[in-house]
């Protein structure tokens, strides 16, 4: 649990009372208490207001919210202010701001816009946390500690220079290792001493900047960004050992690796605001990789939209019933908390018209106000019914940040590199079919799983190979695609072939790999008839010509001068197989291919349906729950098969076939 004293869902979000008079302040209580919220957040950005001068601090007013949000039966998920600093701090000590990729000295005025390796930052950041815990440590609101706000500056000054080196120093401990290991002989790269390194900045370069450098860069920016949540967060755990830390992630999640940036957090917490027009698989994709954080354990959804946002290109309304289906899909995926930005809509600045619970209209009769109320109240009645439950996948999805860095920062075969949208391409096909997934590590138990799928690994780590090798020799399958195998973790390429290590256990090596325009298509045409793979589908992106040494061939191309060659091979392997695409395919193929391994594998979804509806489940000490969640215009039916349920959002017993209407969402405890 995320806090064993708060066994229920939490409920509320993003509060800023310092922008709020006495009289707002006590109309937002009684509307709290009217839509269910049992938790804010804040103060988020105040650290102006707290501190107005260098170790002066001013908490009354924070105090007497606190005390009033308590009396009101409301806990507090304290933020340390640190993502805004005081424009005091960044006029007294410049060396915090930022400079920029192009080399510019930034001026104040953003938040999240420090560098984090600023040691002025981090000193004036750990006082005031200290300030915090040292008056909060006892109250009784406070549910967790929110550190700053969705890190993720890339800061290019002499300090993160200098830094740099010595991290460099440290990896690689030699000069001669690190011309070797990123190959320096290339462009005559050669150094001779650490100092002579520079930071991977478009001044330096253009483009085809040594893309091992960028790859240490961004590892780097990740190590620094965690010594800076950790610099507060150690502070805040000697006054409070039993409060979990953590800090939200951004829904843009590239920027830093959230595996290695969530090592010392005591729970994952994230923000979810999905484009208009997404599918809802890509929400779920990122639910998944949440989870992933810190392996399987419950996370808090520390932000998403109660209705529009302001900053998309095209802000739709949330359409009727969907702020609750997309609250439901998070908690159905191993949110334990659910939380909005923004409870009360301000009335200046850049989010002034960002949704919020109370809008400006400030009335409790609008519709964002009484759908968030209807969900207060349901969630408030589902307890902790799911509290602290797990997901039991039987399917893994490969997912790594150093992978997507390399892939991307490579230039070739192709621009449209895009590793999220690629994973998601195959989370989809599964995603689709209601099967369960989990998001894996390189360094995860592979073993409870019965379908690996490994989407564009291009980058083998130390050890994965062989993990993957005796997954598919014990029984597992692997599905992995083109772009496998390519490159180490200092993204030098293998000799001797790709998929390099996975050669043997793929059965086959790559010779040439052909990129496709993006409007050009090929064709797979499958040779070898399985029960669900027949016929001919569309490919495109990219096309590995390659050749089966042990592997037998299922599909083969349709066109061009490597028509009739393998694209699509299975290799059995022990007591598994391994299936790769040389080719990324249509939806239909993956379509078939999904039901293909998923039957071989005895994979099933929870529970059959007729038209889209999301079937997730949770399992706790008190057992499963089922989610059911129509996020379609469309109605959908859900086959109970002979069980009988109860709907705990209706309290009705229900068997056979139920009914989901547009936006509906049911959540079953079988009777
Ligand atoms: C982010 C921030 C919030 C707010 C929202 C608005 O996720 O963390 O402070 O700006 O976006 O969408
Ligand atoms: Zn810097």
């Amino acid at each position: 649990m995320i806090n064993e004293h708060m066994p229920f869902i939490w409920y509320g979000g993003d509060y800023n009372p310092d922008q709020w008079d006495e009289k707002t302040i006590e109309e937002d209580m009684r509307l709290f208490k009217k839509a269910g919220i049992n938790l804010v957040t804040l103060p988020v950005f105040s650290w102006a207001k707290l501190e107005p001068s260098e170790g002066v601090y001013n908490f009354e007013w924070l105090d007497e919210i606190m005390d009033k949000l308590w009396e009101n039966g409301i806990h507090v998920c304290m933020a340390t202010p640190t993502t805004a600093q005081p424009a005091w701090l960044s006029k007294k000590y410049p060396e915090v701001l930022p400079v920029d990729i192009a080399g510019r000295k930034r001026t104040h005025g953003m938040r999240v816009f420090f560098c984090v390796n600023s040691e002025k930052y981090r000193e004036r950041a750990a006082a005031i946390a200290e300030e915090m815990a040292k008056r909060y440590k006892d109250h009784p609101a406070l549910a967790a500690w929110h550190v700053a706000n969705e890190y993720g500056t890339y800061c290019y000054c002499e300090n993160c220079q200098r830094k740099f080196r010595i991290w460099l120093k440290e990896r690689y401990k030699t000069i001669e290792n690190l011309n070797e290991k990123w190959n320096t002989a290339f462009w005559g790269r050669i150094v001779y001493d650490f100092d002579e390194i520079m930071l991977p900045t478009e001044l330096n370069d253009d483009y085809r900047f040594n893309p091992a450098i960028q790859l240490d860069y961004m590892r780097f920016v990740t190590a620094s960004t965690k010594e800076c949540f950790e610099n507060e967060a150690s502070v805040l755990r000697r006054y409070t050992p039993d409060i979990p830390v953590f800090s939200n992630i951004s829904g843009y999640i590239k920027k830093l690796d959230q595996f290695t940036l969530t090592e010392n957090m005591d729970c994952a917490g994230w923000d979810n605001y999905p484009t208009p027009g997404d599918p809802v698989s890509i929400p779920a994709l990122k639910h998944d990789i949440m989870r992933a954080l810190k392996d399987g354990k419950p996370y808090i959804i520390t932000e998403q939209s109660p209705n529009q946002q302001n900053w998309q290109p095209y802000n739709k309304l949330k359409r009727p019933g969907e702020v609750r289906a997309l609250a439901y899909q998070g908690i159905a995926r191993g949110g334990d908390a659910c939380l909005f930005f923004q409870m009360r809509q301000s009335i200046g600045g850049q989010e002034k018209f960002h949704g919020a619970v109370i809008s400006h209209a400030g009335r409790e009769d609008t519709r964002i106000f009484r759908e968030i109320s209807d969900l207060g109240a349901e969630l408030g009645r589902l307890g902790d019914i799911c509290l602290d439950g797990r997901t039991d996948a039987k399917v893994g999805f490969l997912f790594d940040w150093d992978n997507w860095w390399a892939l991307e920062l490579t230039s070739g075969p192709t621009k449209d590199m895009d590793y999220l949208a690629q994973v998601h391409k195959y989370y989809k096909a599964f995603y689709e079919k209601n099967i369960q997934t989990d998001i894996l590590k390189v360094t995860s138990d592979f073993s409870k799983y019965k379908i690996i799928v490994a989407p564009l690994l291009y980058m083998m780590k130390e050890g994965l190979a062989e993990k993957l090798e005796s997954f598919v020799e014990n029984g597992g399958i692997l599905a992995a695609t083109y772009m496998t195998g390519l490159a180490d973790e200092n993204d030098r390429c293998i000799f001797g072939a790709y998929p390099g290590k996975l050669r043997k256990l793929m059965g086959l090596w790559v010779e040439e790999t052909d990129a496709l325009f993006p409007e050009e298509r090929n064709s797979i045409i499958i040779r070898k008839k399985t029960k669900h793979l027949k016929g001919v589908y569309s490919s495109g992106f990219l096309c590995d010509i390659l050749h089966p040494e042990t592997a037998e061939v299922i599909g083969e191309y349709g066109k061009d001068f490597y028509e009739g060659t393998p694209c699509v091979t299975k290799n059995v392997y022990g007591k598994g197989a391994a299936y790769y695409l040389g080719t990324e395919p249509d939806e239909e193929f993956l379509e078939d291919f999904v039901t293909e391994i998923c039957e071989e594998a005895g994979v099933h979804p929870l529970l059959e349906s007729e038209g889209r509806v999301e079937i997730c489940a949770r399992e706790n000490q008190k057992g499963q729950v089922i989610f059911l969640i129509n996020h379609e215009q469309e109605p959908a039916f859900v086959k109970l098969g002979a069980d009988t349920y109860e709907n705990l959002l209706t309290g009705k017993t229900i068997n056979g076939t139920l009914q989901l209407n547009s936006k509906d969402v049911a959540v079953l405890k079988k009777r």
